[in-house]
């Protein structure tokens, strides 16, 4: 039998406690405390590639990679398993699922007794953020999983100088079981998890800052320092605390005088957030020295500094990215982050013993699928997962910032928000005010259905890109962020973009990518005061004289007057369709979110004309006015 014994090195009385306590419960037949070592990464890699979970790929294509393939039945995060189990229904509100937290443990305690049995439990000391800072957050995650390990020390700062750093402070216990123990002598299968689909839990116990999940091992599920650390239980210190947990990118925009500013962005999952993250700008504005910068490309924290300023960081060390689609005109530096290091989990191995994913370039004549199968162009199903993913350190980032590890974290100048909407939504709009601007991003959706031109189809509400991350309630969570806007002197300005408006025959309107460098380029100097524009009934937007066309002459006046027009018919629409998402809030929403909803149709109704077609112009400067259409 073997027995628990704990390190010298650890000296959290906390985790000393727990840890015996998880052993006790879970029953492994070893523990292994981790160091965070490179040689302790290349063991664990070197025992996967014995045991089959890992492949390792060709040295010389992809130095130091692997690629490892799920069970089918594991492939993504399970939001209808995931759980805030709060003291009350109420505190998770209508957007999660619950469950009483006793009637909870009274069904998972039974599942981790024992469930490491034949397995070796690990203990990671984890940093969310730069060890020392202020904002930053300790974890411990006990898992019997070694791919969780070598990834989590990709995505955090993870062993010994965590350990240390830690001390005797608190840390978020984040308890991880695949849900397969293995008995005497049964042999282990490459990528074990509980395969039966509602048998897997991914639980937040909030007022315990507490983590438990069970039966996957695949990323958000099991690498739980990201979405359930990161947003749903830092979501709830940072309402106890007055700060920020968001489901959000940073980049640094650095401008040719010199002047950088820092801006936090919110897309739900699969719109583009890393390509915008590492975000190339076009010829033109790189030759006049525009730089875009990575500080992440996920999830940012943000809290206000002694002087009131918002700061953010960064609480991850790594990218878990989406593979299919990444390629070299997309996302360079998503390329070349990848080129080495890097973990692969669900593409296609090539005969080379090189990575391939749907969208990366021609398909080869001949793949090994996710599956492990023959694949050819021929083939029927794709080579590589939809939800294929990367791991890779952030450091190998060419666009890196130079503040990713500052402790004090990076300043933030604006906040942006962008839905998938085919229709309604213009390309770029600044919110008159923060509390608009907390009503715009919480109002904000995605099309799930292609929406005929007049129909605004089923849209899906996902409030501050937050639907799945918010650990307390969606009303509340709205009043938070009014709160933080109320608390301090001058708040980052608010803008909302739509990359993804189409036309009459079903084409997008916006060419997209590189180009996105135009509208930052409109945030930043606006956030700074420099740019011009002129206000609408729903806020302020640029006039086609107002941004830099250079490099993308092709795009017309007519061109951009689409895909930034307003139909008053169809926001009036829109507006009442707010209302199915601020009902079912009802009881915590903040009584801005109405007020705000009546003010804006008051001003849709007031102006006789939309969007560009009849610009008025900004009070502050005098602008010549562009020629109505209508005149
Ligand atoms: C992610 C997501 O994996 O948002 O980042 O789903
Ligand atoms: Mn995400």
């Amino acid at each position: 039998m073997t027995t628990f014994s704990i390190p010298e090195k650890v000296a959290n009385k906390e985790l000393k406690r727990w840890a015996q306590e998880i052993f006790e419960l879970c029953a492994p037949d070893d523990v292994y405390w981790c160091d965070g070592s490179e040689e302790e990464y290349d063991r664990l890699c070197a025992e996967m590639v014995e045991s089959g979970t890992f492949i390792k790929l060709n040295s010389e294509l992809r130095p130091n990679s692997f690629l490892a393939r799920s069970h089918p039945s594991d492939v993504a995060r399970v939001e209808d398993r995931t759980y805030i189990c709060s003291r009350t229904k109420s505190d998770a509100g209508p957007t999660n699922n619950w469950m009483d937290p006793r009637e909870m443990k009274g069904i998972l305690k039974p599942r981790f007794e024992g469930s490491m049995k034949g397995r070796t439990m690990y203990v990671i000391p984890f940093c969310m953020g730069p060890i020392g800072s202020p904002i930053s957050q300790y974890g411990v995650q006990i898992t019997d999983s070694p791919y969780v390990v070598v990834n989590m020390r990709l995505m955090t700062r993870m062993g010994d100088t965590a350990l240390a750093a830690m001390a005797d402070k608190e840390f978020v216990h984040c308890l991880h079981s695949v849900g397969m123990p293995l008995s005497e002598g049964q042999e282990d299968v490459k990528w074990p998890c509980s395969p039966d689909p509602k048998d897997k839990y991914i639980v937040h116990f909030p007022e315990e800052t507490l983590i438990w999940s069970y039966g996957s091992g695949y990323g958000g599920n099991a690498l739980l320092g990201k979405k359930c650390l990161a947003l749903r239980i830092a979501s709830n210190l940072g309402r106890e605390q007055g700060w920020l947990a968001e489901h959000m990118l940073i980049v640094g925009v650095k401008s040719p005088d010199g002047r950088k500013d820092y801006v936090c962005a919110a897309f739900p999952s699969a719109c583009g957030k890393t390509n915008f993250a590492m975000l190339i700008p076009p010829k033109p504005f790189q030759a006049e020295g525009w730089e875009v910068t990575t500080v992440g490309d996920d999830i940012a924290w943000i809290k206000p500094d002694a002087h009131g300023k918002l700061h953010a960081i960064n609480p991850e060390a790594g990218f878990f990215g989406v593979a299919p689609g990444t390629n070299y005109e997309t996302n360079p530096n998503a390329m070349e982050s990848i080129k080495e290091n890097a973990i692969f989990t669900n593409v296609a191995l090539t005969d080379e013993g090189d990575v391939w994913w749907e969208g990366m370039s021609d398909a080869p004549d001949h793949l090994i699928d996710w599956h492990g199968n023959d694949w050819t162009p021929s083939s029927e199903t794709p080579a590589s997962h939809p939800n294929a993913r990367f791991t890779a350190p952030i450091t190998q980032c060419p666009a890196v910032d130079e503040d990713f590890e500052n402790p004090k974290g990076v300043p933030i100048s604006a906040f942006v928000f962008g839905g998938r909407r085919n229709s309604v939504v213009p390309l770029i709009q600044q919110s008159f005010n923060w509390a608009f601007g907390v009503y715009m991003a919480a109002t904000m959706g995605s099309e799930m259905t292609a929406a005929a031109f007049g129909n605004i189809g089923e849209v899906r509400r996902d409030p501050f890109a937050m639907l799945p991350f918010a650990g307390y309630h969606m009303g509340e969570y709205f009043g938070h962020w009014l709160d933080i806007g109320r608390n301090i002197p001058e708040p980052p300005r608010i803008f909302s973009v739509n990359w993804f408006r189409k036309g009459e025959e079903g084409e997008f309107l916006w060419p997209g990518f590189g180009e996105n460098m135009r509208i930052l380029q409109w945030i930043v100097e606006r956030a700074r005061g420099r740019s011009k524009g002129f206000e609408t009934p729903l806020g302020w937007m640029p006039r086609y004289e107002d941004m830099d066309w250079r490099g993308l002459e092709d795009f017309s006046r007519e061109d951009y007057e689409k895909v930034m027009s307003i139909d008053r018919d169809m926001w009036i629409k829109e507006i009442a369709l707010h209302d199915d998402l601020f009902f079912k809030l009802y009881d915590r929403l903040p009584k801005e979110m109405t007020f705000i909803r009546e003010l804006l149709l008051s001003n849709l109704w007031r102006s006789p004309e939309m969007g560009l077609a009849a610009p008025r112009p900004d009070a502050s400067e005098d602008l010549p006015r562009i020629k109505a259409t209508a005149e």
